[in-house]
């Protein structure tokens, strides 16, 4: 458990490598997030919006790109999820937000990925969502929740 001064002032930053191919990260840090937050005695309905963005981001970046990080700021009034990635970037994006589409491998798709969920559902999750990206270069992927009164 956190002490009461911090958990009344928090400003906490978590960050996390996410390497090619690596399955494991994507999960793995929206637990230790999942935990953070419940320890701030956030609600339910936060947590679990948070995990689902960090889940589907940190997995983006572990499937289509090379390596990248993720940043979770949680802030007294706004928790702050941003995926930074270098890799091929998002040629078009009004048609990657799109509910199933995917471009996926089919050896991804075997492991249970590729169905084309995980921005829209990111989409569902944030306050603001903002997607830069630079084809051959990278993406960032800048989620907010907004925590009035909802702490
Ligand atoms: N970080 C990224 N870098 C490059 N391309 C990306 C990135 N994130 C998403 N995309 C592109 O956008 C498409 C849609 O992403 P989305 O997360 O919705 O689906 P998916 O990852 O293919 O499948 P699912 O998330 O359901 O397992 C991807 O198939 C990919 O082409
Ligand atoms: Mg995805």
């Amino acid at each position: 458990m956190l002490n009461d001064s911090f958990r009344f002032t928090p400003h906490i930053t978590l960050e996390f490598k996410i390497g090619e191919k690596d399955f494991f990260i994507a999960g793995e840090s929206a637990s230790r997030v999942k935990k953070t937050l419940q320890q701030l005695g956030m609600k339910q309905e936060i947590i679990k919006r948070t995990a689902i963005i960090i889940y589907e981001a940190a997995m983006n970046v572990a499937i289509h790109a090379n390596h990248g990080t993720l940043k979770v700021y949680i802030d007294p009034e706004v928790i702050s999820i941003i995926t930074e990635d270098k890799g091929p970037g998002i040629p078009d994006i009004e048609l990657a937000m799109k509910e199933g589409y995917s471009t996926a491998s089919h050896e991804v798709r075997e492991m249970g990925f590729g169905a084309g969920m995980g921005l829209p559902n990111i989409k569902q999750c944030s306050d603001e969502l903002d997607i830069d990206t630079k084809v051959g270069v990278g993406t960032t992927l800048k989620a907010k929740i907004c925590l009035n009164n909802k702490v």
